[in-house]
């Protein structure tokens, strides 16, 4: 028989408050500059380094500062609804355990089990992240022959013929080995480390600032955006080229040889021309919509129509017999649409972009070439660069002083890194057009650019210092996410969700979950070596954006439920934070593809599948249920008794 009790059965709170004067506790060694450097250390990584430079080329121009804007807003709503909840409630287990207390187990079990994608999976992507910027050190200081080859620096499936990802799994396995020895030692080396990190953030802003060519934010005409289809449109000639050499050396016997370098400067040429053919087309376009949108003038308009007009002219004059690339035109222009529709994520799977696109039109200008689907799809993806201040929270355990020190920290930490965030992506954006911005390792890359332009040794000096910053900074993210799955696994072991030999046991000596750390520290590593890590990354924003929202909601329904339990910190305006909270989250999580909604309902149900295995027939909360019911007479289901 099914005790349906038990899905809802919450966890009392003062029983959690209680709990804290147990045995087997974590040390408390923690105050609020730790707690504060924590923070830091754990938001600031792979989604300012690699993710913003992306985001801007692809997705949203130089508006990626208004898309950290939005995100920002989210987080902080979140923020002070986490806060408000960490205050009371101090124990390990974060966004898990306020579902414990106020929604009931089966929530609880389902925010524990999405916050796995939240940090495991975070820090899988981060482990990338890494290997982008190692990259990027190689290349900087020994020159590019020295880069480790694509194939071993990639997963096979955004590199098809790649083996895995062998930096990322390298540097995880260090990261896991730091875990296992200790939180003190780790604390020590995540704050050597973010103090290196935000020296260099500074840096860049600093030195960056002076590079700053504001032409680039607001005179680079719109119709020069690309989508992502035309980025590649080197990669779709020379593959075709590749393609046709395969095919003529087929029956032969002959290997098909690789392109020579004169049939690489003609793809160059080639993919000069397919550009600028779909630029001219594109400004006819534009003097259609956003003439009629009042966007645009007609003379403006014009301007861009000649403009196009002469560089496809000169591009023409170069290829022989133009209508060759007709196929491939249409080609992208399909893949174009796709990714429009793409843009609007969940809303453009519903509403046809027909639709969507006056919309888009309405607000495009050459801040924002991408309308409000960039913005809010860049923001849905640089969001990942705030995910850390809530795990603030779940070190609430080692805190010295958690009621004052954590709702302060997760606040400072997340004021310093908007602040920073949105300086360094306003000077990235600044530095050059967004779409020649590299997508791998941005920050690095634009000084050593400026650096090659320049002929100046100092900026060469300067990028290769900031890959290194860049590659400690994005460890310490590693080692702040890593840490805190520990501790929620812990909290779930605690709870008898999960089994408490692997996921509660506690290292006398070194005092950490050395065999939880140990095995979520494989799974990260095949993640890492394995998985999509652009798919990867939406679908950590996904279900991190889904854990926040659930946060505004507990937060408020708890001060129904208690209204009386002491706050140390109140959640200012709660009914206007909340909700607010909930709308920015919700709308974020609107602009992710469909495929990632999928994979987070794919993901849930997986969950469920394991909570009904184990943590339903054997959780602390599940026996006592069991026991009260016999008390009652009602016979007792499965499950034994508490001894
Ligand atoms: N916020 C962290 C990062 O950007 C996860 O790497």
């Amino acid at each position: 028989m099914m005790r349906w009790g038990q899905l809802f059965k919450r966890k009392d709170l003062q029983h959690l408050v209680d709990e804290l004067a147990n045995e087997n506790r974590l040390r408390r060694v923690l105050g609020p500059f730790s707690l504060t450097a924590l923070g830091v250390g754990c938001i600031i990584g792979a989604g300012i380094f690699v993710m913003t430079g992306r985001a801007a080329a692809e997705d949203a121009g130089p508006a990626i500062t208004i898309s950290y804007t939005v995100a920002a807003l989210g987080c902080v709503f979140a923020a002070l609804c986490y806060a408000e909840f960490a205050a009371m409630a101090p124990v390990a287990g974060s966004a898990y355990t306020y579902a414990y207390a106020t929604l009931g187990e089966i929530f609880a079990w389902v925010i524990g089990w999405d916050l796995i994608l939240e940090y495991a999976m975070a820090c899988a992507c981060v482990a990338a992240a890494w290997a982008n910027y190692l990259n990027e050190v190689l290349r900087t200081t020994l020159g590019e022959a020295w880069m480790i080859p694509e194939r071993f620096c990639s997963d096979p499936f955004t590199t098809p013929g790649a083996w895995f990802n062998v930096p990322a799994v390298a540097i995880m396995l260090v990261v896991t080995i730091i875990l296992i020895v200790g939180i003190r030692e780790s604390a020590a080396t995540n704050a050597a480390l973010t103090l290196l990190k935000l020296f260099v953030v500074l840096f860049v802003i600093g030195l960056g600032l002076t590079m700053i060519n504001k032409d680039n934010w607001t005179e680079v005409p719109y119709g020069k955006r690309l989508t992502t289809a035309e980025l590649k449109v080197n990669a779709v000639i020379a593959d075709k080229l590749k393609a046709e050499k395969e095919k003529a050396a087929e029956g032969t016997g002959k290997p098909a040889a690789k392109l020579t370098k004169a049939e690489l400067e003609q793809v160059k040429v080639d993919a000069e021309y397919v550009r600028a053919k779909l630029a001219y087309d594109k400004a006819e376009q534009m003097k259609v919509d956003m003439v009629k949108a009042g966007t645009l003038t007609d003379e403006q308009a014009d301007a861009e129509i000649a403009a196009a007009k002469e560089t496809l002219d000169a591009a023409t004059a170069k290829v022989q017999d133009p209508s060759q690339f007709d196929a491939t035109i249409a080609e992208i222009n399909k893949a174009a649409l796709e990714a429009t529709a793409e843009k609007w994520g969940l809303l453009g799977a519903i509403i046809s972009p027909e639709r969507l696109k006056p919309l888009d039109d309405a607000f495009r200008t050459n801040y924002t070439p991408y309308g409000i689907s960039g913005i809010m799809l860049g923001a849905a993806i640089v969001f990942f660069a705030f995910i850390g201040f809530d795990s603030i929270s779940t070190h609430s355990e080692e805190a010295i002083n958690p009621q004052r020190d954590i709702p302060i920290a997760i606040l400072a930490s997340l004021v310093i890194c908007t602040i920073l965030y949105v300086l360094v992506a306003a000077v990235i954006t600044g530095m050059e057009p967004y779409f020649e911005i590299d997508t791998k390792a941005a920050i690095a890359a634009a000084f050593r650019k400026q650096a090659e332009l320049t002929g100046s040794k100092v900026l060469g000096y300067s990028s290769i210092l900031i890959a290194a910053g860049a590659l400690a900074g994005l460890t310490s993210v590693m080692l702040v996410t890593f840490l805190s799955q520990a501790r929620i696994f812990l909290a779930m072991a605690r709870d008898l969700l999960l089994p408490p030999a692997i996921f509660g046991a506690i290292h006398p000596r070194f005092k950490t979950p050395h065999i939880s750390t140990a095995l979520t520290g494989l799974v990260i590593c095949v993640a890492a070596a394995f998985t999509p890590i652009s798919d990867l990354e939406k679908m950590v924003n996904i279900g991190t954006l889904f854990a926040f929202v659930i946060v505004c909601v507990t937060v408020l329904i708890l001060r129904f439920q208690n209204p009386d339990m002491p706050r140390p910190f109140r959640c200012p305006v709660i009914y206007i934070v909340a909700p607010a909270g909930i709308l920015v989250n919700v709308s974020m999580m609107m602009f992710l593809p469909l495929s990632t909604w999928i994979r987070l309902v794919a993901w849930m149900a997986i969950g469920m599948v394991f909570y009904f295995a184990y943590g339903y027939r054997h959780s602390i909360l599940g026996k006592e249920l069991v026991h009260e019911l016999a008390k009652e007479g009602v016979s007792p289901t499965d499950g034994p008794l508490p001894s």
